[in-house]
């Protein structure tokens, strides 16, 4: 591989072993994915933060370069971790836990990481087209590549990590334009939902994700998708599948280049959709939850939830309603004054993390009610948490009684 003067620098210690170490991996890792050099990156996103997930070893991991001075180079940000560091369902967090997860945010904050403790780094640095990035969040990296066409592989999170502390990442796989051509071209009969509805996105990319596995599809769309539908949509497709870009007509950067392009159709349907989304199920009366935010809610998902309780402010029984989101969005929701009258109609806004990697909800509930594909397809993985996913049009039902 070739390398620059100031990366041989580095290889050769001048900067001190954990560098060198850092960036010994990424040369030895893009050596094996075929790549001739190293690329600068604009913002490194690192996963697999929560104590949950990563026990004594990741812990030991992030606490070895800490104490070796290890400091970022560029803008970087980590996932959530395995408790709202303030308030939420803290109680029923060991103290051994909640410890080592405070000095592993700590640790990260002293390293010069922002405090993001999300998955949706794109809502507080939007990437820009073109850029490179060295992201290791599955649904983060998909939302890169499709919606705002920037280039990430899908990283592992530790050489996310030592991205972050040399600002490089190596160049290969979705970096190399060449290597971003569609595989598989989806047509879908369920085109105007897919756009608005993040319930019938997640299926759709649930589905996809099981065929197209690591494939890039091509999806053909009349109607310019929300936001948090392609949200939803990536994060189903990177759950069940290894997608980390789609083109979605009409939305993804260059998606034109490829619209008369030769490729393999499979076609999604109305029964295919509905087989996923629990349509038809009977036993609603199960649900002791509803959990909206995987990834973390935006803005608009919360007001929606919130609408929709305040419209039927006076039913005395609903399921707990749980949203997990960002920092961002919270301390936003504060300042607004909204965060109250959530609080107000009992629906619980926690931060910092999610169900799916904190201990507090494992097997918490009979059953979990969500309108997001990744949680549908970790929940029970993970957390041996009975889940279903719910068409959205469903939630008022559920949550006000009302058809
Ligand atoms: Fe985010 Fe947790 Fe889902 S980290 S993508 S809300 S599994």
């Amino acid at each position: 591989m070739y390398l620059t003067k100031d990366e041989e620098k580095i290889l050769d210690g001048e900067k001190g072993e954990v560098y060198r170490k850092a960036l010994q991996t990424i040369v030895k890792v893009g050596e094996v994915l075929g790549a001739d050099r190293l690329i600068d990156i604009a913002h490194a996103h690192v996963s697999g933060v929560s104590y949950y997930n990563i026990g004594e070893a990741g812990y030991k991991f992030i606490e070895h370069l800490y104490l070796k001075g290890a400091k970022t180079s560029v803008f970087s940000t980590f996932n959530p971790v395995g408790m709202d560091l303030d308030l939420s369902f803290i109680a029923d967090i060991d103290s051994f836990f909640a410890e080592r997860q405070r000095k592993i945010v700590e640790m990260l904050l002293k390293m010069g990481f922002q405090e993001s403790l999300t998955c949706t780094p794109y809502l507080i640095r939007p990437p820009v087209k073109g850029e490179h990035l060295a992201w290791s969040e599955s649904s983060a990296v998909g939302m890169a590549n499709t919606y705002y066409g920037a280039y990430t592989n899908r990283e592992a999170g530790p050489l996310a990590l030592f991205s972050s502390l040399v600002g490089k990442t190596y160049y290969a796989g979705l970096h190399i334009p060449d290597e971003r051509t569609p595989t598989i071209r989806v047509s879908l009969s369920v085109e105007r939902l897919f756009a608005v509805d993040e319930s019938v996105a997640s299926a759709v990319g649930y589905l996809i994700g099981q065929i197209v596995k690591d494939g890039i599809p091509y999806i053909q769309l009349k109607y310019r998708p929300s936001f948090d539908a392609v949200k939803a949509y990536t994060a189903a497709a990177g759950a069940t599948g290894s997608i980390a870009l789609s083109y979605i007509e009409g939305l993804t950067p260059d998606y034109h280049k490829f619209s008369d392009y030769k490729l393999e159709k499979i076609s999604i349907d109305d029964k295919d959709v509905q087989d996923i989304l629990c349509e038809y199920d009977t036993s609603y009366e199960d649900i002791e939850a509803i959990f909206i935010g995987c990834p973390h809610a935006s803005l608009e998902e919360i007001i929606y939830v919130y609408e929709l309780v305040k419209l039927c402010e006076d039913k005395k029984q609903r399921p707990t309603i749980i949203v997990s989101t960002s920092r961002w969005v919270y301390t936003y929701l504060d300042k607004i004054g909204l965060l109250e009258g959530l609080k107000k109609l009992d629906i619980n806004v926690i931060k910092d993390t999610c169900p799916i990697v904190s201990p507090v909800f494992r097997s918490k509930f009979k059953k979990i009610a969500t309108v997001s594909g990744k949680a549908y397809f970790y929940l029970p993985r993970q957390q041996s948490q009975p889940t279903i996913l719910l068409p959205k049009k469903k939630l008022s039902e559920i949550l006000c009684g009302r058809q």
